[in-house]
């Protein structure tokens, strides 16, 4: 049998790490602080919240529990569990298309990085003109070569581990690097906070401008969330494969998205201080951070030059590694469906997967500089593969993900799931509201956002 094969986590705490090691990472750091600049700060923010602890987290839970249950990739975990049914075995494979398609441009982003951590190595940032820091991006960005190969390089790089096996590649990856990344956000948000002009910056984050409140920042806030917490494309679940029978759920779902929510608005708030200090546009573009983040190096750099530099090293090292496992549980759930499905040897299928998302990913890339011009539906290819991926696809998934929990698994099987088999008491005393937002609340709030997105 083929799950017989299937590798399982250590414990507790190596599931949520590695949880949270899929979840936070360019979606926190980078996405997070872009969408609160583009729809409207502190309001984007509320409902960013709410939608995550009142959709995104049954969703979160809906999908561990299917890829525990069926003990299979996300792709065959519908199929299994539905008992081969078409419509479900034809969903499943959104599962494996959704994680191909984003893993492509998340790793244009990761790519930035990489180049940005190179800049810090030779200390660039410290030395610089603030102002000349922040506008460096607009140059590099619309260049063609590097940031191709800077994407693939980092493509490769992930691919690469992935190549290694889920234990070895991913634990020990998510370990180290997740505290020393929050540490330093901290860090940098206290000095950003100390920046002159950064108060505007922090009342932006605080103070709701209720008139900013469109339907579509609810479909904005719901993606964000779902993005952020890897939900709606076969992630969670195949993570869910590799989770103990006897885990509590409950409680690594809820840690996890805790985590996150947390990573993600520490992160707002070291950014936006910052871009307000440095008169950046807070609507800029998805280059917010590598605009806002060495304007700061290079104020700190001009009284502190050798620890702007190595904190700079230090930072853009750990959001590399934290995109790194978010892009390795992306092309994981496209390397474990063609290992299991089409029998192909996980080097293989590292080899397929990096040869085609790669090649996507190029096309993204050129999407800020030679192919700016190619626009369909009034947006360059990487705006439109993010906006198709995040407000649209990953909004079905999700939704389909957890009707099938709420609707389609037999309610027994699903308490069975939530409470561990009975192991845990206060579990089997929540279960009708989990059910409730389960079976009502999330999917149906699922479907009424999604429609926004087309009202407008
Ligand atoms: N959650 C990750 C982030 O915030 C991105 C990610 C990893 C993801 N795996 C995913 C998003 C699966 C959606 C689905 O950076």
């Amino acid at each position: 049998m083929v799950s017989k094969k299937r590798e399982h986590f250590g414990g507790r705490v190596a599931v949520i790490l590695a949880m949270a090691g899929s979840a936070i990472g360019l979606g926190n750091i980078w996405r997070f602080p872009y969408m609160v600049g583009e729809h409207g700060g502190a309001v984007f923010i509320i409902i960013y919240v709410l939608s995550t602890l009142l959709i995104s987290l049954p969703v979160f839970l809906a999908e561990v529990m299917i890829g525990r249950r069926s003990h299979t990739n996300a792709r065959d975990a519908f199929a299994r569990l539905s008992r081969q049914h078409p419509f479900w075995k034809t969903a499943g494979y959104l599962t494996i298309l959704i994680p191909m398609l984003i893993s492509s441009y998340y790793s244009v982003i990761g790519g930035w990085s990489l180049e940005y951590l190179f800049k810090s190595c030779g200390f660039a940032f410290s030395g610089m003109a603030p102002e000349a820091a922040s506008t460096l991006f607009g140059s590099f960005v619309s260049s063609t070569w590097t940031p191709v190969l800077m994407h693939l390089l980092f493509f490769a790089a992930t691919v690469g581990i992935v190549a290694g096996g889920v234990r070895s590649g991913i634990e020990k990856f998510s370990k180290i690097i997740l505290p020393v990344l929050f540490v330093l956000i901290v860090l940098i948000l206290i000095y950003s906070v100390s920046l002159p002009g950064a108060g505007a910056g922090v009342r932006y984050l605080m103070h709701p401008d209720w008139s900013q409140l469109t339907p579509r920042t609810f479909a904005y806030a719901m993606g964000q969330s779902f993005f952020s917490l890897s939900l709606g494309m076969g992630a969670i679940i195949t993570y869910g494969s590799y989770v103990n029978k006897k885990e509590n759920i409950l409680v690594t779902s809820t840690g996890t998205a805790v985590f996150d929510l947390l990573f993600a608005i520490l992160a707002g708030f070291a950014i936006m201080p910052a871009v307000f200090a440095a008169g950046i546009e807070p609507g800029a573009c998805p280059g917010l951070i590598f605009q806002s983040i060495p304007y700061v190096f290079a104020k700190m750099g001009a009284t502190l030059p050798v620890l702007s530099g190595i904190v700079s090293i230090v930072f853009f090292l750990a959001v590399i590694v934290a995109a790194m496992t978010s892009s390795i549980s992306l092309v994981e759930v496209g390397v474990s469906f063609l290992m299991e499905r089409a029998r192909l040897s996980r080097v293989k299928a590292c080899l397929l997967i990096f040869a085609l998302c790669g090649g996507v990913g190029v096309l993204c890339s050129l999407s800020f500089g030679p192919l700016a011009g190619v626009k369909i539906a009034g947006m360059a290819i990487f705006d439109l593969l993010d906006w198709v991926c995040s407000n649209i696809l990953l909004l079905v998934m999700a939704l389909l993900a957890v009707a099938f929990v709420g609707w389609i698994l037999p309610r027994r099987v699903v308490h069975d799931e939530f409470t561990s088999h009975q192991l845990y008491p206060f579990n089997d005393r929540i279960f009708p509201l989990v059910y409730f937002l389960l079976k009502w609340v999330a999917p149906i709030a699922v479907v009424i956002i999604f429609f926004t997105n087309f009202i407008l």
